[in-house]
């Protein structure tokens, strides 16, 4: 029982052949992080232009690595929302296309629920119910319960940037590449997480919702108030014409209180998401966690989450399968798949699609 699964919804064009809901037949991702770097950020319209360029080769790879022919999957699953429309929609026509001339049935997925299954996939029935959802990367942190059959209720989300969206930002006024989550993320494991204090937000109404602006604001001004113009000026050199450096170079051009700095941010952004996921898993009185999205590689993050001794058993996907990737959208389909819930011809993109 093959689906081939079909991820469009933000900078990565990719596409997957997932055999009965967790076996990774192939799994094919093609990024766009050279077109997006030197803007420091995705730019819609140019991201729509690549994923037009890549769908074909992309599809056609997977399916190939897969050694598989259309007439022998069992449905095609693809992302319908939240992400960039114009990207969405390059995904779904395609999905459609196929799904229509090979009388295949199409499957709508959440790109959320997509981040979730990356881990239940490789969990299987280790993941015990209610369990918490920690969903973190670069367009979303949320906060989701998982009751049996996989439903959900939402909790908690951001009120402003999502957690990988502060990585970035904060890397890019330090003038580093993009993205920055795993190089800052390298950089603190350098650097004492004590040495600058910095408060967590704090929220009025639900105390399960995040907030990362407030932080992103104190490193800044934290940066206004030391002479770091011609330091943070060198970087930004630097990146533009070695955007893809080793942890060693960006070293060489971040001296130690720049180092504390980032770990300080990083310590403060993984007390922000542990907080909040332990209060609520206390609140649904969880018997398992989900940390999963762009994110879920924080080495960091990891760390802590394996320190805290929790009660319960805490899963995260391997760092291939925590960004964006395909084999996550045909395994969330499975059990759709098996439920007979079925997309049709009108399918259409969903920006802001939510999860629960
Ligand atoms: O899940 P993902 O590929 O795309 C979205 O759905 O947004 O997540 C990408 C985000 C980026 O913001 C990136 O900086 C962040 O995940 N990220 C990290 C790490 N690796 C990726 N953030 C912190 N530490 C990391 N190691
Ligand atoms: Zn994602």
């Amino acid at each position: 029982m093959r689906i081939l699964g079909i991820e469009t919804s933000c900078d990565e064009t990719a596409a997957a052949v997932v055999e009965g809901g967790s076996r990774i037949v192939s799994s094919v991702v093609s990024s766009q992080l050279d077109v997006h770097g030197k803007y420091g950020g995705v730019v819609p319209e140019l991201a729509s232009r690549e994923h037009l360029r890549a769908i074909v080769p992309v599809v056609r790879q997977a399916m190939e690595q897969a050694s598989c022919s259309y007439p022998e999957l069992a449905a095609v699953a693809v992302t319908q929302g939240p992400g960039l429309v114009g990207s969405l929609l390059v995904g779904i026509v395609y999905a459609k296309a196929i799904a229509m001339s090979c009388k295949l049935p199409l499957i709508a997925v959440n790109h959320l629920e997509g981040h979730i299954h990356a881990v239940a996939m490789e969990a299987g029935s280790q993941l015990q119910f209610p369990a918490l959802a920690l969903v973190a990367s670069g367009g979303h942190t949320h906060l989701f319960e998982i009751r049996e059959g996989f439903h959900y209720r939402l909790l908690g989300r951001t009120r402003d940037d999502a957690a990988g969206e502060a990585y970035d930002k904060v890397a890019k006024l330090l003038g580093y590449s993009y993205p920055g989550g795993p190089i800052l993320d390298q950089i603190a494991s350098y650097g004492d997480p004590q040495a600058v204090s910095f408060p967590l937000a704090k929220m009025k109404g639900n105390p399960l919702d995040f907030s990362f602006s407030g932080l992103k604001t104190a490193v800044l001004r934290w940066v206004e108030a030391r002479n770091m113009a011609a330091e943070i000026e060198a970087r930004k050199q630097w990146s533009r014409s070695h955007p893809r450096s080793s942890i060693e170079e960006w070293l060489a051009l971040t001296p130690p209180a720049t180092r504390d700095l980032i770990a300080s941010f990083q310590h403060t952004v993984i007390r922000e998401l542990l907080t909040r996921a332990e209060m609520a898993a206390g609140m649904i009185s969880a018997k398992s966690w989900v940390i999963t999205g762009g994110v879920a590689c924080n080495a960091g993050l990891r760390a802590a989450a394996r320190q805290a001794k929790l009660p319960y058993g805490v899963f995260f996907p391997r760092p291939a399968l925590a960004t964006d990737n395909a084999a996550m959208i045909a395994a969330a389909a499975f059990p759709k798949y098996q439920r007979g819930e079925f997309a049709g011809w009108e399918l259409k993109a969903h920006a802001g699609l939510t999860l629960a």
